[in-house]
């Protein structure tokens, strides 16, 4: 296998449970975030994993770049099992991985020029001079589409875009083979969104990178993903490739979800799946059966009783009960 097919990520039934105090003499409440999410992430390719507030990204997100351990299931980086690891392996994993937010203002230190920024990471992790520490920092300021002159200015004489450079260029300080983005554009005016996004595929296509790439704007998953999870009350409702999934979306919440986004399905198919409507469940009360039943135009009496299990169809994984019914009537 060549490395540009190397397996970055392996997680397998991922699970995160949070436990919920309610006080004194009151049990505890537990709350499903995550509730069993499998996927392969090859070096090179995008994932994206997409759903409304409170699906669970950000909490798989946290677990993947090892900020917190998953209550249940099977984690590989770069092929070491992150479950069993020792501690030191874990530490020497944590530099594979490096995350990028929505607001990499509140992340950069307001006090340090960027220069400073970019060789922390340098000076906490390897052995490099300062000289050899401030190369490596001009190097990566160029490589993000920054200029020289950049390395020797503060935090807040940048605007948006710019300090999203910034802060992916501390994020490839330590060459990760893994980054982890939580909503890194959904802050930036869309035209600045577009410059990001083709940085990202630049230095992907540079660097061999993989990402795990979190958002709730299928628009731009659009420009990015070569596969998508869609996830809805913490359960993987549809995954696979984005061109598949796109082109013929087989899940309902995955439906509602691309017609509410103009200009991806055709006007034909946009018109025909109906646009998501109702309360999204609370995820410390979630519906028996199909966690979508609630809220899905074609709901059966079978979904309240039985959760569908991802299953292969059409070319993708799909967690629908009556899931055939859309390959027939797009045919
Ligand atoms: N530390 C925590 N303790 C308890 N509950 C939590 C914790 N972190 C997240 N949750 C809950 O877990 C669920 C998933 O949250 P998460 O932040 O992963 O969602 P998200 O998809 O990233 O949402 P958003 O799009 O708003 O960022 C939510 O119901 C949230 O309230
Ligand atoms: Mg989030």
């Amino acid at each position: 296998m060549s490395s540009s097919e190397a397996e970055v990520v392996v997680a397998r039934d991922l699970r995160q449970v949070y436990r919920i105090s309610r006080g004194f003499l009151k049990p505890a409440e537990h709350l499903q975030a995550v509730g069993g999410v499998s996927f392969t992430l090859r070096a090179g390719k995008t994932l994206a994993v997409v759903g409304e507030s409170g699906c669970g990204k950000s909490t798989l997100a946290r677990m993947v770049s090892l900020i917190e351990k998953p209550t249940d299931g099977e984690l590989c980086l770069n092929g070491v099992d992150v479950m069993s690891a020792a501690r030191e392996a874990r530490h020497a994993l944590r530099r594979t991985v490096q995350l990028v937010f929505q607001n990499p203002y509140g992340s950069l230190n307001p006090r340090k020029k960027i220069g400073a920024i970019l060789e922390v990471p340098l000076e906490i992790n390897t052995d490099l001079s300062a000289v050899e520490c401030a190369a490596q920092a001009r190097a990566m300021l160029a490589l993000v589409g920054l200029r020289p002159e950049h390395y020797d200015r503060y935090p807040h004489m940048f605007s948006g875009g710019q300090r999203q450079r910034i802060a992916i260029a501390r994020a490839l300080m330590l060459k990760p083979s893994l980054i982890v983005a939580d909503e890194p554009v959904s802050a930036l005016d869309v035209s600045i969104q577009a410059q990001v996004l083709n940085l990202l595929a630049d230095l992907q296509q540079e660097l061999g990178l993989a990402y795990l790439f979190i958002s709730h704007d299928l628009g731009v998953v659009r420009h990015i993903a070569h596969d998508v999870l869609v996830m809805y009350l913490g359960h993987a409702v549809e995954q696979g490739e984005k061109k598949t999934i796109f082109a013929q979306p087989l899940h309902p919440y995955t439906q509602a979800l691309l017609a509410s986004t103009p200009g991806i399905l055709g006007s034909g198919m946009a018109r025909k799946h109906q646009v998501l409507k109702g309360e999204l469940p609370s995820p410390l009360n979630p519906p028996s059966g199909c966690v979508f039943s609630t809220r899905c135009p074609n709901v059966t009496p079978r979904c309240h009783i039985e959760r569908p299990v991802l299953r292969l169809l059409a070319g993708r994984q799909v967690a629908c009960h009556e899931a055939e019914i859309f390959i027939q009537t797009a045919a």
